[in-house]
């Protein structure tokens, strides 16, 4: 109740300060009437999310500017809200539509929301990313960008979606064999360690760590390089180790070698 009769008499005297400014600005048609200075006087809220939140819109435009033309009452509602094009032309940025359905709030322009259908938008800024993604099918070409980046800037954790392959594995383990925006394109670097192989050919590492020759102390990235699915040859390493008559009677090393990974010496 109390806040009902703060709430009217707030604005009666707005209406009362518009009457006021309405006589005072027909005595001095010709003048200038209202001044940045003023706004905060009946646009208090406004004022403050410009100071707050406005970023260039309060260090490189004044409210004035953008609200250039005479002010209500007398003119139609809308007459005094300008078009973005008005000061933003030139760029496939400003050729979208619907400006304000990202930049919600003009007086927050970098308070932005991202609807559920922004690639386009994202394409002016971001086209290497876009074409990426669009040019390697996977589950996450499907989906729109705000899928994941729901805010502008927000990266989300691979863990938001899916398990991981075994427990304690952590996002940087993730994104060290996956690029999120090619996912089946699995290519890594040399610091994968063989327990990230393990939890999926935990056969495998059993049998290379219980070796007892120099490979069983070896990387599996370090034989298996640069991209998942990649076989060695024993002789990319090796060379020719014995001599050809042998390797001509015996031509696959396996025969008495057994396997890279229990290897028999
Ligand atoms: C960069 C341009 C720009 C600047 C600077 C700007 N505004 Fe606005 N303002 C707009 C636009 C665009 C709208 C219309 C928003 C909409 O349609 O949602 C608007 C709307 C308004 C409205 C109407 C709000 C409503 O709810 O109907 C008021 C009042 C207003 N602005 C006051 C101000 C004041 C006061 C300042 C300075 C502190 C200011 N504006 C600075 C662009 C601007
Ligand atoms: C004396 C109080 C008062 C002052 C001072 C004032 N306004 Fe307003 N303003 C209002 C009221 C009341 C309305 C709503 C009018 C309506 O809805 O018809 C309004 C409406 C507006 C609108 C919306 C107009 C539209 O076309 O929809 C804008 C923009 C605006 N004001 C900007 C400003 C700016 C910028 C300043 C400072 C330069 C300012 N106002 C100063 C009271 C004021
Ligand atoms: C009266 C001119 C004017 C109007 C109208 C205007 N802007 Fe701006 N805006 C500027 C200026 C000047 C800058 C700072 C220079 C730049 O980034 O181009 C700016 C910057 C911006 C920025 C970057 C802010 C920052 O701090 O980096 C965004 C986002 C933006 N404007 C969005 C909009 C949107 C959306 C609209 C329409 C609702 C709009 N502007 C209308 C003049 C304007
Ligand atoms: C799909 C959402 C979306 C739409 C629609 C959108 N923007 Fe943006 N805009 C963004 C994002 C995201 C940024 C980057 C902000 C940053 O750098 O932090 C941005 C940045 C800007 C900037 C500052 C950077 C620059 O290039 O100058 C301006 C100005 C701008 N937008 C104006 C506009 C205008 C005008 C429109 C309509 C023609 C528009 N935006 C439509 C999302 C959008
Ligand atoms: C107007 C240009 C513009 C638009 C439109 C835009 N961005 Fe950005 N974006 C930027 C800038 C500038 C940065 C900061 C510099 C950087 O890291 O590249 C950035 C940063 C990012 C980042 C963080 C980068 C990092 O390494 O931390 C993500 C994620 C992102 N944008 C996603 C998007 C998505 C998704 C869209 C579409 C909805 C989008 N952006 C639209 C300009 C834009
Ligand atoms: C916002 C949810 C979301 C996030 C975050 C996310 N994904 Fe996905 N991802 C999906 C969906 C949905 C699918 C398709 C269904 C499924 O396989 O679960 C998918 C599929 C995949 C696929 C299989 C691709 C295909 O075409 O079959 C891989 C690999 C993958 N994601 C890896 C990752 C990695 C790595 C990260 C983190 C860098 C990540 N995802 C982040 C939602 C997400
Ligand atoms: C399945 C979830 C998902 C989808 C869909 C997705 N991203 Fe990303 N994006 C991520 C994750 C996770 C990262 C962080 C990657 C990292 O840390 O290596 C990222 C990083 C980024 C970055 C910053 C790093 C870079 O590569 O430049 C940008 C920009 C970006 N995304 C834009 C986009 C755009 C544009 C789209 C739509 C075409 C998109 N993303 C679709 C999850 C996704
Ligand atoms: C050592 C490399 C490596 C690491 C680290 C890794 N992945 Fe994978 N991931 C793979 C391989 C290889 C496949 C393909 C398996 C197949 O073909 O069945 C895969 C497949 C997937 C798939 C497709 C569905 C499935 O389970 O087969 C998803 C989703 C996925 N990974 C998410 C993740 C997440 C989340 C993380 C981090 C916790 C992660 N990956 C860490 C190599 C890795
Ligand atoms: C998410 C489970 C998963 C992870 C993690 C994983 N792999 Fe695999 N890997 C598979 C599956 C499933 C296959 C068989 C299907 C195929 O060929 O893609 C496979 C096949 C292979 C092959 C044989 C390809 C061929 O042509 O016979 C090699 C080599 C291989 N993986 C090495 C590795 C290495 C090295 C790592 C660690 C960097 C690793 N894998 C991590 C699931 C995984
Ligand atoms: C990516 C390179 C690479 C590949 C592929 C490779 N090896 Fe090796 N291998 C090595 C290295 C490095 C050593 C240790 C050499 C040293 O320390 O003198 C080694 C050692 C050996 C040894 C001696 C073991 C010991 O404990 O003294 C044998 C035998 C051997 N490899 C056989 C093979 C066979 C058979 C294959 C194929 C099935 C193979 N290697 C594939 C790199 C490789
Ligand atoms: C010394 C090099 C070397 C190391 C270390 C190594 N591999 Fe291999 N791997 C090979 C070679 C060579 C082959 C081809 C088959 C053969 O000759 O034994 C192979 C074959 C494979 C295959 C194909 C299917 C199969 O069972 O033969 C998979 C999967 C595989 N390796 C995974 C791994 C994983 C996981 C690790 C680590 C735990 C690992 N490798 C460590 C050299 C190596
Ligand atoms: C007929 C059985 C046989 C075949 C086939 C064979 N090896 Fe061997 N290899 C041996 C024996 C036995 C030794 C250990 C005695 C020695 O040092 O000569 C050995 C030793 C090695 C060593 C260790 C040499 C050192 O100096 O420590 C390497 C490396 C090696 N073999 C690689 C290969 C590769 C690669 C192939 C296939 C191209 C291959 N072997 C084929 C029997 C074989």
């Amino acid at each position: 109740m109390k806040r009902m009769i703060i709430c009217t008499m707030a604005t009666i005297l707005n209406i009362g300060a518009l009457l006021f400014w309405a006589d005072a600005r027909n005595a001095e048609a010709a003048d200038p009437v209202l001044k940045n200075d003023d706004c905060v006087k009946c646009h208090a809220a406004i004022v403050h999310q410009v100071d707050q939140a406005g970023n260039k819109h309060k260090t490189e435009v004044e409210c004035m500017e953008c609200h250039a033309g005479t002010h209500p009452p007398g003119v139609e509602k809308g007459s005094l809200i300008p078009g973005c094009a008005t000061c933003h032309e030139g760029e496939p940025h400003f050729q979208l539509e619907n400006c304000l359905g990202c930049h919600r709030n003009p007086h927050e322009p970098l308070n932005i929301v991202f609807g559920d259908n922004v690639k386009a938008a994202c394409d002016t800024c971001h086209s290497a990313v876009v074409a990426e993604i669009n040019t390697h099918q996977s589950a996450h070409a499907e989906v729109d960008c705000s899928f994941c980046h729901d805010r502008h800037g927000f990266k989300p954790d691979c863990m938001d979606c899916h398990d991981p392959h075994m427990s304690g594995q952590q996002y940087a383990a993730c994104v060290s064999c996956h690029q999120v925006h090619r996912p089946l394109e699995l290519a890594y670097g040399a610091e994968i360690p063989n327990s990230d192989c393990g939890a999926c050919h935990s056969d495998i590492r059993s049998a290379l760590e219980a070796g007892a020759t120099k490979h069983a102390a070896m990387q599996c990235v370090y034989c298996h390089a640069d991209k998942h699915g990649n076989v060695p040859q024993c002789q990319s390493c090796h060379g020719t180790p014995h001599n050809e008559q042998m390797l001509s009677k015996f031509p696959s090393c396996n025969e008495c070698h057994q396997s890279a990974h229990s290897l028999l010496k």
